[in-house]
C-alpha cells in the first residue's frame, strides 16, 4: 500500500544574486526523501539554516521544489494540479503572537480556512468551530474573542484548531512549542499526542529539542546544510548515529548526554 506521504529527492535552490552576469544560487535542499504513515511522527532536526522550514513550506504547497516528487496516498501532488491536497496537509507555525490577524475574532480566523474551501453553511461552520475549539481544550465561547486576549499557550491551541478545521491527515509543525514556557510546552505536546491518537494524525515535527524529539517521534530526518545526513527510526538514529554531524548534534544536546551516561 502507498505511504500517506512520500517525498523523493526534493531539491530547492534560491537565487541569491540579481547580477545578470553573475547569477548565484544557494542550494537549500539537496535531495531529501522520506515517508510517513497515518498516526506517525517524523521529526526534522538540524542546525539553523539547514533547510527545515524550506522543506515544511514545500510540503504545505507554499513553495515549489526545483525537482523531486511528493506523493500523497500515491498521488503525485506536484504534477496533479487538481488534487486538493492543501486540505490534507496543514501547518502550525512557531510563533503564536504573529501568526494571526489581530483584527479578526477566533471564529473568523477558524472559519477562514473553511471559506477558502467553499464549504458548509453558517450553522455548520459555527458547530465546527465550537467542536474544534473543544477538541484543543478551549471553550466554545472563546470564538468571539480576539487573539491578543489569549496567552501564548492558548494561542498555540488556536493555531492547532485552525490547522484541524479541514480534517487534515498531516500536520506540519515548525517548532510549535519553542516560543512557549516549559510547563506550557508539555501541555501542548500532550494535546498533540492526544489528537494524534484520536484522529490518527501524522505529524511532521520540526524541533531543535532533541530530548523532545526522542520522546515524541517515530522517525527522524537529520538535515545539514540541505543534505539529508541521516534518516530512520528515532531509537536507532539516536542510539547509533551513523554520521559525524548527527553525533555532534546529539552530543551538544544535554538530554542526550544525560542518557548516554545513565
Ligand atoms: N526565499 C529565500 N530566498 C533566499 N534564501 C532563502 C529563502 N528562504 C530561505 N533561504 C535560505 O535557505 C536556508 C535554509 O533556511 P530555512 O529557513 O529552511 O532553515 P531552517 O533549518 O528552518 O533554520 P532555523 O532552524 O533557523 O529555522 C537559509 O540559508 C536561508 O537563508
Ligand atoms: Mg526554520
Amino acid at each position: 500500500m502507498a505511504n500517506l506521504l512520500k517525498a523523493k529527492l526534493l531539491r530547492k535552490s534560491y537565487k541569491v544574486s540579481n547580477n545578470p552576469f553573475k547569477e548565484r544560487y544557494l542550494e537549500v535542499l539537496k535531495g531529501v526523501s522520506f515517508s510517513i504513515n497515518p498516526g506517525q511522527t517524523l521529526a526534522i532536526v538540524g542546525e539553523s539554516g539547514s533547510g527545515k522550514s524550506t522543506l515544511a513550506r514545500i510540503l504545505v504547497g507554499a513553495e515549489k521544489p526545483d525537482s523531486g516528487e511528493l506523493l500523497f496516498n500515491g498521488n503525485d501532488i506536484l504534477k496533479n494540479k487538481h488534487f486538493a491536497w492543501y486540505k490534507d496537509i496543514r501547518m502550525v507555525f512557531q510563533n503564536p503572537r504573529t501568526s494571526f490577524n489581530p483584527r479578526a475574532t477566533i471564529a473568523q480566523i477558524l472559519a477562514e480556512s473553511l471559506l477558502n474551501a467553499k464549504a458548509d453553511n453558517s450553522m455548520q461552520i459555527k458547530y465546527k468551530i465550537a467542536e474544534t475549539l473543544e477538541m484543543v481544550g478551549l471553550r466554545p465561547e472563546y470564538a468571539d474573542r480576539y487573539p491578543h486576549t489569549f496567552s501564548g499557550g492558548q494561542r498555540q491551541r488556536i493555531a492547532i484548531a485552525r490547522a484541524l478545521m479541514l480534517n487534515p491527515k498531516i500536520i506540519v509543525a515548525d517548532e510549535p512549542v519553542s516560543a512557549l514556557d516549559v510547563s506550557v510546552q508539555a501541555q501542548i505536546i500532550n494535546l498533540l499526542l492526544d489528537l494524534q491518537e484520536k484522529l490518527q494524525l501524522a505529524y511532521i515535527f520540526i524541533s531543535h529539542d532533541l530530548g523532545l524529539v526522542q520522546h515524541f517521534s517515530d522517525k527522524v530526518l537529520v538535515m545539514n546544510k540541505g543534505i539529508q545526513e541521516e534518516y530512520g527510526p528515532v531509537g536507532q538514529v539516536f542510539s547509533q548515529p551513523q554520521s559525524q554531524y548527527t553525533q555532534k548534534l546529539l552530543a551538544a544536546s544535554a538530554g542526550y548526554k544525560r542518557k548516554i551516561t545513565e
